[in-house]
């Protein structure tokens, strides 16, 4: 029997159409499948492999430290190096008041931590969240979901909680002294690549600040220079109380983090203690390929060439006359976290079957099946973007006839 079979056999599914390529290898901003056939990945493992596939210093950091020690202890209570050395880096590219760090092994775990940690904090147990967000998929995470369809089928969820809608500022007003926290991601990702307007997210912060609430900015998926800086709220001139990290934080190792002012984070060791507890949160082999990662984004300066990138991606989209001119491609990018929209979700799964067919690997949002994805690794080669944007114009133009 094939993998391919087993696969479908044995690992419980998510859908009933799962891809099920079947990749054996990967490297910089490429896979490689079973059959020898090479993609350009487009998807970087959904915002994960920003640094890119297996980068040397991140593969040399995990086999150090499988030299020293894998898993010794939950998560708290020992001094481990490589969780010590990154949550310290970490906190020096943040702001001040963002110096505590706690590891979680997952982005969900991240989102569970810090609806507990505001809880705790504030004493107060709404919690308000947005349309079309996407904050993961465990039962707390799922009851802050930006749609109703997909949190409908687990209910009864977590009671008091609220989704607004994202760039609102009438909404704004449903933040009261009641509310504990409100978890907004700087750049929604899987509504389609949803950036916030106008000063919004100041308005928010104020309102948060005002009423003693505090503000949870996830930027598991849009943080470590997707967006053309380090974190994507430096472009918003806000600070959040709370941040998440995950993704690409772990360096292509699972590793998430909640981050907060230590005197908001110690509420979770007293009263009782234990607030949050956890295994194989900051598990030092990710640890070491997330911290090892993280120098290699910042000493290569990946994130200095984001914006010509997505330029780059952008003006061959635009200009690739995919449909006629009157219905000029829909392109929205924040950096390089790209959808482009069709105008449904049929024309765009076409399209991206036939792009993977034709060795371009992509997929749609969640929330926007009608867009298809480009949040590529970031060292993509300006050769591997004029590639796949090529075969992308030969295909769109095909589907559009
Ligand atoms: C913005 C955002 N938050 C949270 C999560 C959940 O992270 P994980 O899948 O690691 O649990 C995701 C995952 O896609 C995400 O995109």
């Amino acid at each position: 029997m094939t993998n391919r079979n087993l696969f479908l056999q044995h690992l419980g599914q998510t859908s009933e159409a799962p891809l099920a390529l079947e990749i054996v290898k990967a490297e910089g901003a490429k896979l490689f499948d079973v059959n020898g056939k090479a993609y350009i990945d487009l998807i970087g493992g959904i915002s994960v492999c920003n640094v890119g596939h297996r980068h040397p210093k991140v593969i040399e950091a995990i086999k150090k430290q499988l030299d020293d020690y894998l898993h010794i202890m939950v998560y708290g209570e020992l001094v481990q190096s490589p969780q010590v050395q990154y949550a310290t880096m970490l906190t020096q590219h943040l702001p001040p008041s963002l110096n505590s760090v706690f590891f979680t092994a997952s982005g969900s775990e991240a989102t569970e931590g810090a609806m507990k940690l505001a809880k705790r904090f504030s004493k107060r147990t709404q919690v308000i969240a947005f349309k079309n967000s996407y904050h993961g998929s465990t039962q707390g995470a799922l009851s802050i979901m930006g749609d109703e369809y997909w949190r409908n089928a687990f209910r009864p969820l977590l009671p008091d909680t609220m989704q607004l809608n994202y760039n609102s500022f009438d909404d704004l007003e449903n933040i009261t002294q009641r509310t504990a926290c409100v978890i907004a991601e700087t750049i929604q990702a899987e509504a389609g690549v949803i950036a916030p307007q106008n000063n919004w997210l100041k308005a928010l912060r104020e309102k948060c600040t005002a009423t003693g609430t505090l503000l949870v900015l996830d930027e598991i998926q849009c943080g470590f220079g997707r967006n053309g800086t380090l974190w994507a709220f430096e472009q918003f001139d806000v600070v959040p109380d709370i941040l998440l990290l995950g993704k690409a934080l772990g360096g292509g190792m699972p590793l998430g983090a909640f981050i907060a002012d230590k005197k908001i984070m110690d509420s979770l060791s007293r009263e009782p203690v234990l607030g949050h507890i956890n295994t194989f949160g900051g598990h030092p082999v990710c640890c070491a390929a997330g911290l090892a990662a993280f120098k290699v984004l910042l000493e290569e300066k990946l994130i200095d060439s984001v914006k010509e990138k997505a330029a780059l991606f952008v003006s061959l989209l635009k200009g690739s006359g995919a449909f006629d001119a009157s219905r000029p491609l829909q392109v929205r990018h924040c950096g390089l976290m790209i959808a482009i929209e069709f105008e449904n979700f049929e024309t765009n799964k076409k399209i991206i079957d036939e792009l993977i067919l034709q060795g371009i690997f992509t997929d749609w949002f969640l929330f926007a099946s009608n867009c298809l994805r480009i949040v590529p690794p970031l060292v993509i080669s300006k050769e591997e973007i004029i590639e796949a944007c090529t075969i992308f114009t030969r295909v769109a133009n095909t589907a559009s006839t």
